[in-house]
């Protein structure tokens, strides 16, 4: 079981989030159920924001990667702790303008953009659009000369560097489909495009070496290689560079072998950052960008947990024990994706010794609807509630009414108390767009 602050174990034996019985938040909101610590996430907000300020002089900024969980209440919470946002969609954008979120202070990213999500962009003055192709860049002058402004973007480059992570979620391999190349050259094609370019405001570089790493030498070979093609960029072409993005990719604890990381540690991976980038602007002789981070998975994976309650179990005698939740790869689809593990618990037996081994099981339609496999709970009983941990980030945001189930609600706990911040659909939900 995850040791860190939001989870606790009460009298009762149950498990509680941010103060708050998960029997309680059962009853109350039904399940399936996302529940967030609101207070986890302020606390990672804080950490991360901190440390650029320390280490960096302040010169910088975090922008939660929203792709890991979005929905009106994060915009409006990691906004009110000072961050920007990275959007990859006109849809993320929106939810985060109806909130009131800064558009300046979002970085607008994705390797198929349209001429309208451009537009889109534009025409609210999103601060950064990251090029990730060479058409969208006469999009954007196009645009720009049509609605008589300027736009500020940043190149997406591939640096080469191979993260420690499952291969679906390595960005940066030569051969990605993201970003251009710095070491066949196709970064320069771009970089020259963008120099020339009326209307644009070449900014700065971007890159995102990949998702789930743990290993800071990564995040310390990038800076090297992302300040190298800055100078070259800067000396050979002349461009005017500010800005210098580093993307996401800090990784969280889901399941046993996987490190244990605290606020602390986090801040530790931008000290890690903000020092070697010092020391490059220094030993390379550059003018210091203003530094902008990415994290996504690391602000709200461990903040969320989901409630679910045991449906039918069956034993398989043996070979497997199956537990079917009322949940499933409509609302979590990462086992069946990324076979990606997480830690499972009989929320309200925590004193009661694990020792059966479950298959935990979705409803759907499909045999590799699986949301955890080999996970150890006392014998379970129909009607219990399980939890499973740290599916705060890429859960609810890659949900879908796959067999039309629908979309579990999400709430958030802070200091003992809960509120709702998206609603459980309903059959209207599930035939809205149906002719
Ligand atoms: N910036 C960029 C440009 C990205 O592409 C990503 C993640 C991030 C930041 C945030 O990375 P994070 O700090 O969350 O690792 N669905 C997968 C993860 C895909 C990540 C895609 N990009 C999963 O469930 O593991």
């Amino acid at each position: 079981m995850n040791t860190r602050d939001t989870l606790s174990v009460n009298g009762n034996g149950h498990l509680q989030i941010g103060g708050v019985d998960v029997k309680d938040l059962a009853s109350l909101y039904g399940t399936p159920l996302y529940v967030f610590d609101k207070a986890y996430i302020k606390n990672i907000c804080k950490f991360f924001s901190e440390s650029i300020d320390k280490h960096y002089g302040g010169f910088g900024k975090i922008f939660y990667a929203s792709k890991a969980f979005s929905c009106k209440e994060i915009y409006r919470i990691v906004g009110d702790m000072g961050l920007g946002a990275d959007v990859v969609s006109t849809g993320e954008m929106f939810t985060a303008l109806s909130v009131g979120f800064n558009s300046e202070n979002m970085c607008f990213h994705g390797n198929n953009k349209s001429f309208a999500d451009l537009k889109y962009a534009v025409e609210n003055k999103i601060g950064y659009i990251v090029i990730d192709s060479l058409s969208e860049i006469d999009d954007i002058i196009k645009i720009c000369k049509e609605l008589k402004t300027r736009q500020k973007v940043l190149l997406r480059v591939n640096p080469g560097v191979e993260a420690h992570t499952h291969h679906y979620i390595q960005t940066a391999k030569p051969d990605s489909k993201f970003g251009f190349s710095i070491e066949n050259g196709d970064a320069d094609i771009a970089a020259k495009r963008l120099v020339a370019a009326d209307c644009i405001d070449f900014c700065g570089l971007h890159c995102h070496i990949g998702s789930q790493i743990f290993e800071k030498t990564s995040f310390g070979i990038a800076v090297d290689k992302m300040t190298d093609y800055y100078k070259k960029i800067t000396d050979v072409y002349h461009a005017n560079l500010s800005v210098l993005n580093l993307g996401g990719g800090f990784g969280i604890y889901y399941a046993d072998g996987d490190p244990k990381f605290t606020p602390e540690d986090y801040a530790d991976y931008v000290k890690t950052v903000c020092e070697r980038l010092n020391e490059s602007v220094y030993k390379k002789g550059i003018k210091k960008p203003y530094l902008i981070l990415e994290p996504g998975r690391s602000i709200v994976g461990e903040a969320g947990i989901t409630l679910y309650t045991v449906g039918r179990i069956k034993k398989i005698s043996g070979l497997k024990n199956y537990l079917s939740i009322d949940g499933g790869m409509f609302e979590n689809p990462r086992f069946a994706l990324y076979q990606a593990k997480y830690s499972v618990v009989a929320a309200e037996r925590l004193q009661d010794k694990p020792q059966i081994k479950y298959t935990i099981a979705g409803k759907c339609c499909e045999s590799g609807d699986i949301i955890a496999e080999d996970v150890f709970l006392p014998e379970m009983r129909e009607g219990e509630l399980v939890a499973v941990l740290s599916t705060g980030a890429y859960n609810y945001s890659m949900a879908s009414n796959y067999n039309r189930n629908f979309i579990p609600p999400v709430v958030m706990v802070e200091n003992g108390k809960s509120y709702l911040c998206v609603k459980k659909q309903d059959f209207n939900d599930i035939v809205r767009n149906d002719i």
